[in-house]
């Protein structure tokens, strides 16, 4: 079984939030920080946030900052939750948009997706809900995906690492600071220090006011 290569993207607040409490995000990041994110999805076969994240931001997901072409963009959507005339189906339809749903949405709202010009890809449910991550990579490498962009939310990332499925991480340090907010990342189970995941081959790099941490995820 192959995979592809799966970056975790976001920015964080020093206190380690990724939104406010009424969900804002943007922009926690400073545009030079904003340019090596736009680099970054032009480097990457695929970029994909959950569903969450559709509602909340309504992002296009495009390239726009930086140079180079639109990746393939993936909604995990297990209930195609995403609106028809959301930004990620109506702007850069070149790119093509995949939205990974798990086969219960009624057959209209599949049509009115379809219409966009979206894929519909029918996967199995994750055993705590959602759709089966592993399956989703497989899907995509199938599709000749070798290396995706997960840029958020928080439940995303979060499965993304508990399942370990993700590979590498740049994450973006704000100097910011929001008290309440979304966590960047949810519980993983880990009890003891010892059994934190941590960063190889870190590489850090200012861009203005934010840090880019970046490196390869050890498990374990
Ligand atoms: N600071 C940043 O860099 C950054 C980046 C992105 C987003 N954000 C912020 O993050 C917030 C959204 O985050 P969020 O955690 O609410 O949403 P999210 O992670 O974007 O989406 C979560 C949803 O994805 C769907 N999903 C499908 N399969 C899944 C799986 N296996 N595991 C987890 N989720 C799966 C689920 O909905 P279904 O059950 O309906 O399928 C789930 O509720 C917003 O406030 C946004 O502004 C910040």
């Amino acid at each position: 079984m192959t995979l592809p290569r799966v970056t975790l993207c976001y920015a964080q607040t020093l206190d380690g939030r990724t939104a406010t409490a009424s969900g804002s995000s943007q922009w926690i990041s400073g545009p030079e920080s904003l340019r090596f994110s736009h680099g970054l999805r032009a480097s990457h076969d695929a970029i994909m946030v959950g569903v969450g994240t559709v509602l909340a931001d309504d992002p296009r997901l495009t390239v726009r900052l930086a140079e180079g072409r639109d990746p393939l963009r993936v909604v995990a959507d297990s209930r195609l939750r995403t609106p028809p005339d959301a930004a990620v189906l109506r702007d850069g339809a070149g790119a093509g948009t995949i939205l990974a749903h798990t086969g219960r949405a009624p057959a209209d709202l599949r049509a009115a997706l379809e219409a966009t010009g979206a894929t519909l890809l029918d996967l199995p449910d994750a055993p705590g809900g959602g759709v089966a991550l592993a399956a989703l990579l497989m899907a995509l490498d199938a599709r000749g995906v070798r290396s995706l962009m997960v840029e958020g939310g928080a439940r995303l990332i979060t499965a993304m690492l508990r399942m370990r499925l993700a590979t590498h991480m740049a994450v973006t340090l704000a100097p910011k600071i929001l008290g309440a907010g979304t966590d960047a990342v949810g519980d993983l189970g880990i009890a003891r220090l010892g059994d934190a995941y941590s960063l190889a081959d870190v590489d850090i790099t200012p861009y203005g006011a934010d840090l880019v941490i970046a490196g390869r995820v050890v498990y374990p």
